[in-house]
């Protein structure tokens, strides 16, 4: 078992298979700003199935893969097989932003792959094209269609909440959840990257959210999953809050991410991480990555950064996919 110093127990792996990203969301790597973002280097398929092997057998049981966006990892459903096939995983999932959705899901869901994430910020094809930087919105509803059509479900809308942009579509997305089976995640806008300089002007907070949306009578059902989310049930589905910044999750943090490179980071917001490459490299690459968990639980900070001390230095969301 993972337990780190502050008694939490860490079962759940977030794994980044490429920090490259085919949008360029407001809040994350908008159009014109510089990135020095290294490329290349990715572990392969074989790394990040000793990772994954590693982190089962000391109690890890869910895994998703993030980006930057995923879906442009080459023959990703290649690596979906090997972590499949991790029998202590009981949970296998992907975040993505839908765009190759559609062509993707049937053999992703072949290889293995339980179930996805789809950021969705508005449900307006022309607000999406502007907050993502040029995104189609068609798109995310063909990935979610193709979605259901191929069984990748519960299927959950990641919304981050930006004052401005989308602030005032949270009962359009409450309906489509109650509507549709759909479970809408709202989170709150973190200041990170290039979200920081901004954060005042764009904050949304959850409990304003809340009230908004209240005379849809959500019925509120707690924290049932393995993530952050105040949930409560609307019709079919569900939504619920992610108050990263108003009431952090830290207390309940049961999560390690790795980058597309094979830097194994205990917290979101700060810039700790330990390198798995040299464990990889040497001759018994599990025993050694199961060594660098162990140091990074180890480490792990009681709470995130992002409350008090909003940076420009912390890095880029996509390098760690949220
Ligand atoms: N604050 C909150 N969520 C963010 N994401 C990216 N950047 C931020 C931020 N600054 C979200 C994306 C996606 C998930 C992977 O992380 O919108 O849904």
């Amino acid at each position: 078992m993972l337990i780190d110093r502050y008694g939490r127990t860490i079962n759940y792996l977030r794994i980044s298979v490429t920090n490259q990203c085919n949008l360029h969301c407001l809040y994350c790597r908008p159009r014109g700003r510089a990135y020095a973002l290294p490329t290349g280097d990715e572990l392969t398929f074989e790394e990040i199935g000793t990772v994954a092997r590693a982190a089962a057998s000391l109690g890890v049981e869910h895994i998703r893969l993030t980006g930057g966006e995923p879906l442009l990892r080459e023959d990703l459903p290649e690596l979906v097989r090997k972590l499949a096939d991790i029998p202590e995983i009981t949970d296998l999932a992907l975040t993505t932003n839908g765009q190759l959705l559609a062509e993707q899901a049937p053999d992703l869901a072949a290889a293995g792959l339980h179930r996805v994430n789809i950021s969705m910020d508005s449900l307006d094809a022309e607000r999406y094209h502007v907050m993502t930087g040029g995104g189609s919105l068609e798109r995310v509803w063909a990935g979610i269609e193709a979605s259901r059509h191929v069984g990748l479900e519960p299927i959950k809308l990641n919304v981050v909440m930006v004052r401005g942009y989308n602030h005032d579509e949270l009962p359009g997305f409450v309906r489509i959840a109650r509507d549709q089976a759909l479970h809408v995640r709202f989170i709150e806008l973190m200041p990170v990257g290039p979200a920081a300089a901004q954060a005042k002007a764009l904050f949304y907070p959850a409990a304003e959210a809340l009230r908004q949306i209240e005379d849809l009578h959500p019925a509120h059902e707690g924290r049932p999953g393995p993530g952050p989310a105040q949930v409560y049930r609307v019709g079919r589905g569900t939504i619920g809050f992610i108050a990263s910044v108003t009431n952090p999750p830290c207390p309940a943090c049961n999560r390690l991410r790795i980058t597309s490179q094979g830097k194994l980071r205990p917290c979101l917001t700060t810039d700790l991480e330990i390198d798995l490459k040299p464990a990889l490299a040497g001759p018994e690459p599990e025993a050694a990555v199961g060594e660098a968990l162990r140091a990074a639980v180890a480490v792990k900070p009681e709470q995130g950064l992002h409350l008090t001390q909003a940076s420009q230095a912390f890095t880029e969301m996509c390098q760690v996919g949220g």
